[in-house]
């Protein structure tokens, strides 16, 4: 499956990478470059860069790079043929007639219509008589018919085969079915079964309007309380939220982070559409940083039980990675939101408001929890806490911040305040100059190559890497130097199997007279791609003239000589590539 060289070029072009990356990412312009807060990894400096050159993005936190094609896969969990049709609407651009699909975005289609079909199916099936019970249910919960018809809800009959047969009956495959997790294959004889039978069902829907999994709750004490879909080529339950599609229209600069499906509704119907859950599994960093791309602040509101609160304690620092302020609203009586609000009856939305703006931060919730683990009326057990509590405060970057909560608790201990800020500011710059260590090992090891990501690169020397690195770049850069280049070289003088295979499509590209870098989402892996623009960041950023290229054949000449040598590059030698490269930028 290939698009024609022109089309996609024309679709780069008429898509700029930064305007697209802006509607997800907050830009600052910094040189020639654009920079903000990665949208694949939690960060509170910005690493993330666009690079308006080469149309391309990096990430120096988490490596991601790619072009706009390959940003739009990423941050809409689309694949390749769907990203290109994405973009092609967008710029008004007309498909190429072909059929582009492959196999498996087909199936992704298939899947999507299933699912939608599905969805549909078990929203008819509620409001028919066969429905009764899931429908009795649901009101006995005090859901009205119209947050029922809101969030889609529906039923899946007490039954073996009735979705499956329905959805055979609608032309799909059960390859389908069972990839879409809606059906199961029998585990005797043949043919499929309903995966979800005799349960209300609660559709996931993501932000763009595709449903993309199911959870399904049984009406009884039964276990489990709550079936969900397992992940599917469509669905990562590990990187969705419940409800975020209503969520992200709610205008507001906060979410409220709830543990169910039942929290969720119930908080919308008292009027707060901005409740999502983590889909019950512990919130993960990647949930938190599609967070970060509709919120400033995220409240957390879990279980007052002790489950509950585990979670929350876990959630704060993931969030906070993320860049988010984080607030924590804790429900009286070990209630949940939904047991609360139901409890409430007609005061509900007005109680549930006044807990809102009672919800304190995570520094105070913490405090909170920190005073109770102490015997504060002994000497030693306030000096304990104390000591535990600069440690937390000094985890706060705002130095404001840091300032309020010591002068409340100097002002409570009545202790000299000068002194516990120095102590909470020498711990807070310990972290910092920790934190500046990671990142730059981090650079190092990215450098000098140390991380090799595919098998194929290992036990390659890490000289002979960089250099051969060095010159496929070199050769984007001067596709005129490329005959130049095959006078000096035979591709079989490189060491690293997977820099030769980018040398072998790049010439050959440059031969045929193409882009080098127009179609490289179409022709390699996302993890080759970034490999690609790592490679090409790294090397670009110290200015490479003729005489690099020179040492960078030198290089490649000498290496390919040698017996096979496995050893890694040595320190001396990395202090060298540093030295050198400070030198070239001069
Ligand atoms: N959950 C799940 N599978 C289970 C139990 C729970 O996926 N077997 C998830 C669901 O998303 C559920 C959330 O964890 O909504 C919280 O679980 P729990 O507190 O047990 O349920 P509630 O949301 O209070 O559900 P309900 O009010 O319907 O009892
Ligand atoms: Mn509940």
């Amino acid at each position: 499956m290939a698009f024609p060289e022109g089309f996609i070029q024309e679709l780069k072009a008429r898509n700029d990478i930064t305007e697209i990356i802006s509607s997800y990412v907050s830009l600052k312009r910094r040189g020639r470059n654009m920079v903000g807060l990665c949208p694949f990894h939690g960060e509170k400096t910005p690493s993330f860069n666009i690079y308006t050159e080469t149309d391309s993005f990096y990430c120096f936190g988490c490596g991601a790079a790619g072009d706009v094609i390959s940003f739009v896969m990423k941050i809409e969990n689309l694949d390749y043929v769907e990203a290109v049709r994405y973009l092609a609407q967008r710029a008004g651009m007309e498909m190429p007639d072909d059929n582009y699909d492959n196999s498996m975005s087909n199936l992704r289609r298939q899947i999507y219509e299933a699912n939608r079909e599905a969805a549909r199916f078990f929203y008819k099936t509620l409001m028919s008589p066969q429905g009764k019970p899931g429908l009795d249910y649901l009101h006995g919960r005090m859901l009205s018919d119209k947050t029922i018809r809101h969030f889609g809800l529906g039923f899946a009959p007490d039954s073996w085969t009735a979705l499956s047969d329905h959805l055979r009956q609608k032309g799909f495959s059960e390859n389908v079915l069972t990839t879409a997790n809606l059906s199961v294959k029998r585990r005797s004889g043949s043919g499929v079964i309903d995966r979800f039978r005799n349960r209300v069902m609660f559709p996931i829907i993501d932000l763009r309007g595709n449903v993309i999994a199911f959870g399904g709750r049984i009406m009884t004490n039964e276990k489990p309380k709550y079936l969900n879909s397992s992940d599917t080529p469509v669905f990562k339950k590990s990187e969705n939220l419940f409800s975020l599609n209503n969520a992200k229209n709610s205008g507001s600069r906060a979410l409220l982070l709830c543990e169910g499906y039942m929290d969720v509704i119930s908080v919308n119907q008292a009027g707060f559409q901005f409740a999502v859950a983590s889909l019950g599994t512990a919130l993960t960093s990647e949930q938190a940083v599609l967070m970060k791309r509709y919120a400033e602040e995220v409240i957390i509101c879990y279980d007052a039980d002790e489950a509950g609160q585990k979670a929350t304690a876990r959630a704060i620092p993931i969030l906070r990675n993320a860049g988010l302020g984080v607030r924590v609203l804790s429900i009286p009586n070990g209630k949940d939101p939904d047991e609360f609000l139901k409890a409430k009856g007609a005061d509900g939305p007005e109680a549930f408001r006044a807990l809102l703006e009672k919800s304190g931060n995570d520094v105070e919730y913490r405090l909170q929890k920190l005073r109770s683990q102490y015997n504060l009326s002994l000497p030693e057990g306030r000096v304990s806490f104390l000591e535990a509590a600069a440690r937390l405060i000094a985890e706060i970057d705002s130095p404001i911040e840091r300032d309020v909560y010591t002068s409340r608790l100097s002002k409570e201990f009545e202790i000299d305040k000068n002194a516990l800020l120095t102590q909470i500011n020498n711990l807070n710059a310990r972290a910092r100059r920790d934190h500046r260590r990671k990142e730059m090992r981090q650079m190092q090891s990215d450098l000098s190559g140390m991380t090799a990501r595919t098998d194929a690169e290992r036990g390659v020397t890490q000289r002979a890497t960089a250099a051969e690195e060095g010159l496929v770049v070199y050769l984007i850069n001067h596709p005129d130097s490329l005959s130049d280049i095959q006078r000096q070289l035979t591709p079989e003088q490189f060491t690293n199997p997977l820099i030769k295979r980018f040398y072998d499509y790049f010439s050959q590209r440059i031969a045929d007279g193409l882009e080098p870098l127009n179609n490289i989402t179409a022709d390699f892996t996302t993890d080759e791609q970034a490999r690609i623009y790592r490679m090409l960041h790294k090397h670009t950023a110290v200015a490479q003239t003729p005489r690099s290229l020179r040492e960078y054949i030198g290089v490649i000449t000498s290496e390919s000589c040698k017996p096979e040598d496995k050893s890694a590059m040595s320190d001396d030698d990395i202090n060298h590539y540093f030295a050198r490269m400070r030198q070239d930028k001069k």
